[in-house]
């Protein structure tokens, strides 16, 4: 099996316990801030085009139609049983009108040149198997003067913190094809300039604000 296709049937296993795992006190508080903030960072007037890369169950999308009146989102995801999880979300909160997902790999996306005002990734890169092409892919469908903002984890700095860190990366790589160590603004200075935004969690967590190279 491809390792595009073991994810998808990895997120495929998960789907009725993600939302579960996430909404857990101690997970689910923090994560719930630290994506509003980074939907904050769009900084949205309204009618802009927003893609949701790896939307999973399709978190962030309620949040981010908030913030538009003539513009939409579309959230992407190669997991069909994920996919299945954010229609019902959108169904049940009345999104309809401003958010959609599908099908789409963003390693290889459908999506036309400079179709996008905003792109936004939460804890996505750290899973793609292939995020240079994905870094790519971004900065093709992004507009010359759009902004991608990407949540994610990493490795710290700070000693201490990173001996917390080394379980949890090896745990997440073998149960999840998740790879917490990835240097995603390394992978993204190809095509970005990349700014992080904010740390969270001595430096495991962070968001970065990126705008194609000129
Ligand atoms: C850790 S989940 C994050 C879900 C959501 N963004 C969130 O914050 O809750 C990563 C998601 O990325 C999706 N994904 C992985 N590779 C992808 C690709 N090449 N194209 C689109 N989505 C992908 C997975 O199927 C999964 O739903």
């Amino acid at each position: 099996m491809a390792d595009k296709e073991k994810v998808a049937s990895r997120y495929d296993m998960w789907n009725s316990f993600y939302d579960k795992i996430d909404n857990f006190p101690i997970i689910g508080r923090p994560q719930k801030k630290w994506k509003s903030q980074a939907i904050e960072s769009l900084e949205l007037s309204g009618d802009e085009r927003v893609l949701d890369i790896g939307t999973g169950t399709g978190q962030i999308l309620t949040e981010i139609s908030s913030y538009l009146d003539n513009g939409k989102v579309i959230g992407t995801d190669i997991s069909k049983g994920m996919l299945r999880r954010s229609k019902r979300r959108i169904e049940k909160d009345g999104i309809g009108e401003i958010a959609s997902v599908r099908y789409d790999d963003i390693e290889n996306s459908q999506f036309p040149d400079n179709y996008f005002d905003r792109i936004i990734a939460t804890f996505t890169f750290t899973t793609l198997p292939n995020p240079r092409k994905t870094a790519e892919e971004c900065s093709r469908i992004l507009k010359k003067d759009g902004k991608m903002i990407v949540l994610d984890t990493g490795k710290p700095s700070n000693k201490v913190a990173f001996l917390f860190f080394i379980p949890m990366m090896l745990s997440a790589k073998l149960f999840g094809r998740t790879h917490m160590d990835r240097d995603i603004g390394e992978i993204l200075n190809s095509n970005f300039d990349v700014e992080r935004i904010n740390s969270h969690m001595i430096g495991m967590v962070y968001t970065l604000k990126c705008k194609i190279k000129k």
